[in-house]
């Protein structure tokens, strides 16, 4: 039987939705994701919004690792790691990950939400302090207040002097002190000033904690992310990822960091700990993508080209389109329902570039972010921008 009060209120939350034209609405694709899709009540739309960065979520090299995988092991882990979970391909895919990361060692989750749950919660405290940038993804935010330390702080975003204050008002205080920070704000598409704040961390012998899930594979001259792109490779205490964007874009994250705290996650992480592994077939996936980023510098090359392609069109067009290495370019509206109808338009003019409002982003900074990927083609840049200008 229905609960009576819960309905009721349940219901008045998303009748207030509608009528506030901020109902998010789920489109179905009926095909693999790449840099056209096919949308069930759209039909044929270029991609303008998926973490697709590098194009390898439907590449014939992933989908045969993933293939060959799911021949080998078959579908399922049907278990947590330390029970019986842990198959010859997830080692596989950490020590490439560790390569990949400049660090000795890392352990992989289903979700990088679950790995900064993770890494997080399991490093931090009950006599640390721990400094989080104001703009961090959810996931971070929420991995804080898992974290049970003697203090949480949050810095103004990528505001080293604010962060000195905070850091220096934490020295006597805390016994180690932790500072958290997106690699690439997947918000804004800004990129953390990794070396400036490594620096300060060792200034005040603080600990760094890096989710790069919108960097890896996407900045840095050999697409290893944030770190390289900073100078600071091989330098970071912890990195947290996700495999689910430019890693082949399937699922799954991971932490990198020394041996000695992955041998510690491998104990003590509860989202390893009480839930399950990572899928085979995706593990060797997201091996293969790395494979195909170490080989050459295509990929990360053609996503350069096309971002700088893509914003410089909008900026001619009169886009206000924020400066930025990353490849998230993200245009302001303000008000939410008019960037969700500039959203609509989009799709009915072809381009597939979704709206963000509350509670993704704040109140009245509404906003399309557009994400772009190396599989575009010319073509598809030039069908984008004509789009733009009927906009
Ligand atoms: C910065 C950041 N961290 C973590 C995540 C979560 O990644 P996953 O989808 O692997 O849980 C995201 C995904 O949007 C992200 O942007």
């Amino acid at each position: 039987m229905k609960h009576t009060l819960f309905e009721k209120r349940t219901g008045d939350i998303l009748q207030g939705l509608r009528d506030t034209g901020t109902l998010k609405q789920l489109r179905y694709l009926t095909g693999p994701m790449g840099p056209v899709v096919n949308l069930e009540d759209s039909g044929e739309v270029i991609v303008l919004c998926a973490n697709n960065y590098l194009g390898l979520a439907n590449h014939p090299e992933v989908v045969a690792a993933s293939r060959n995988a799911l021949d080998k092991y078959g579908a399922g882990t049907a278990s947590v790691r330390f029970i019986c979970g842990t198959f010859d391909a997830h080692r596989e895919l950490e020590q490439k990950l560790a390569r990949f990361s400049g660090t000795e060692a890392a352990l992989s989750y289903v979700s990088c939400w679950n790995a900064n749950e993770a890494a997080i919660s399991t490093a931090v405290g009950p006599n640390d302090v721990l400094l989080s940038d104001e703009l961090n993804h959810a996931s971070i935010i929420d991995a804080c207040r898992l974290a049970r330390p003697l203090r949480r702080g949050v810095y103004k975003h990528r505001d080293l002097a604010d962060l000195r204050a905070k850091l220096e008002a934490a020295t006597d205080e805390a016994e180690i002190t932790w500072v958290v920070t997106d690699g690439v704000f997947s918000m804004e598409g800004s990129v953390a000033d990794l070396a400036a704040t490594l620096k300060l961390c060792r200034e005040f012998n603080a600990m760094l904690i890096v989710d790069d899930s919108h960097g890896v594979g996407a900045l840095g001259a050999t697409g290893k992310g944030t770190a390289e792109h900073c100078g600071v490779w091989g330098e970071i205490d912890v990195i947290t990822g996700t495999l689910g964007k430019a890693l082949g874009g399937a699922a799954g994250g991971y932490v990198a960091a020394s041996q000695n705290f992955i041998d510690l996650l491998v104990q003590r992480s509860r989202t390893s700990l009480f839930s399950n592994a990572l899928p085979v077939p995706v593990a060797a996936g997201a091996a293969a993508a790395i494979d195909l980023i170490e080989r050459d510098t295509t990929l990360i090359d053609r996503l350069r080209a096309n971002t700088r392609r893509i914003r410089s069109g909008l900026l001619e067009l009169g886009f206000e389109v924020q400066d930025s290495p990353s490849a998230i370019l993200p245009i302001m509206i303000g008000d939410e329902a008019e960037a969700i109808r500039k959203s609509e338009r989009l799709l009915e003019l072809g381009v597939w570039a979704v709206a963000f409002g509350f509670p993704v982003v704040p109140k009245g900074e509404a906003r399309l972010r557009l994400q772009v990927s190396a599989a575009l083609g010319d073509d598809h840049i030039e069908r984008i921008l004509a789009a733009f200008k009927q906009l």
